[in-house]
């Protein structure tokens, strides 16, 4: 059996383990043959494909990125787009299915590919950890640990001149990053999308923590609103699935912060670092497991499924499961950090 790898939507720690582990375990248990697809369904759609044997994944379950490439298409869409045309390339080439790997965007359209004939089995991606099929996906560990790095390192300079930091991470519609790095920091606030606060909660917050000597570090996800807010603050415009590109709520509530405690305040974005560099321990094994349980799903025919983590077994579960309600922090889980407030 002939089968095309992709990875598509945001790239993550750990996409490149999942491949390695794929075509290790599907080349050398099962005799599988794999290519690679470039950027994603873009690849599908124009036929982009590329050679992937045991040479072409050797090393890689320590290197970021992915080297497939990945791209927001959608592969509906174009004079080559839609079921019938995929079909009709993937015969050409004699491709019998296809691995996606990638976030709630891309197992929306594998479940779509999937209901409409076409062979896949996804393995989900998310630095968010926003998925609720999967108990931790790969990418979300390293970006916990860049995070807290960053954060430990912004506490340094806040302590040398009493300022306060306003730390802002990644976490599009949920809080897990800001959760866990803000934790693992001693922050003295965390603002995530499930908890909108007031500015005058927050400024208690700050005020509380300075007046007891401490440099107030203040962690935010990019989702995170105000109350009174609709939506989360942006102002880069549309991302490639028209969704509004997030990130700048940091810059909003730093001066505010200062206005209302008098306290000098300072932010910082952190942005795509936390996406970039080498995936941590934890994930190239997370990923590597996924992988070789995604070549085992083949052999077992288990298209219209995905890979997971269930505690800590990789599990089978179908599209539908991954996708609609999300993996967001449970209300429990955010009382537990803010004992540790202010
Ligand atoms: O979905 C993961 C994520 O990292 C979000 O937290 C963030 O809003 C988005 O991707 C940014 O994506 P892009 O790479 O398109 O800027």
């Amino acid at each position: 059996m002939k089968i095309g790898i992709l990875t598509s939507g945001g790239d993550c720690p750990g996409l490149n383990a999942v491949i390695r582990g794929i075509v290790l375990k599907g080349t050398t248990s099962y005799d599988l043959e794999f290519v690679g697809i470039r950027d994603g369904w873009r690849g599908v759609v124009e036929g982009d494909f590329v050679p992937l044997t045991r040479h072409e994944v050797k090393g890689l379950s320590k290197v970021g990125g992915t080297i497939l490439g990945t791209s927001r298409t959608n592969p509906y869409e174009g004079d080559r787009g839609g079921a019938d045309n995929i079909a009709k390339t993937l015969f050409g080439h004699r491709i019998d299915g296809i691995i996606a790997i990638g976030g709630e965007g891309t197992l929306a359209a594998a479940d779509r590919l999937s209901k409409d004939g076409i062979k896949v089995i996804g393995v989900p991606k998310t630095i968010d950890n926003d998925l609720r099929a999967t108990d931790y996906s790969f990418g979300f560990d390293t970006a916990v640990n860049i995070a807290t790095e960053a954060m430990d390192r912004l506490r340094t300079t806040g302590d040398s001149h009493q300022r306060c930091m306003v730390a802002e991470v990644m976490g599009r519609h949920v809080g897990w990053i800001a959760l866990h790095a803000g934790m693992a920091a001693g922050a003295h606030a965390i603002l995530i999308p499930e908890n909108p606060m007031s500015l005058d909660e927050i400024a208690e917050l700050v005020q509380s923590a300075h007046d007891r000597g401490r440099a107030p570090l203040v962690v935010v996800s990019e989702g995170f609103k105000l109350k009174g807010m609709d939506e989360a603050f942006s102002d880069k415009g549309l991302d490639a699935f028209n969704r509004p590109r997030l990130g700048g709520i940091s810059e909003i509530l730093a001066p505010e912060i200062e206005r209302i405690t008098g306290i000098e305040t300072r932010s910082t974005v952190l942005g795509h670092i936390q996406r970039g560099g080498s995936p941590s321990g934890f994930d190239r094994v997370l990923a590597t497991r996924l992988g070789l349980h995604a070549a085992d799903a083949i052999v077992d025919e288990a298209w219209g499924e995905m890979v997971a983590m269930r505690g800590t077994d990789i599990v089978r579960v179908p599209f539908s499961e991954a996708l609609g309600e999300l993996n967001t922090v449970p209300q429990y889980r955010y009382d537990e950090a803010a004992a540790l407030f202010g």
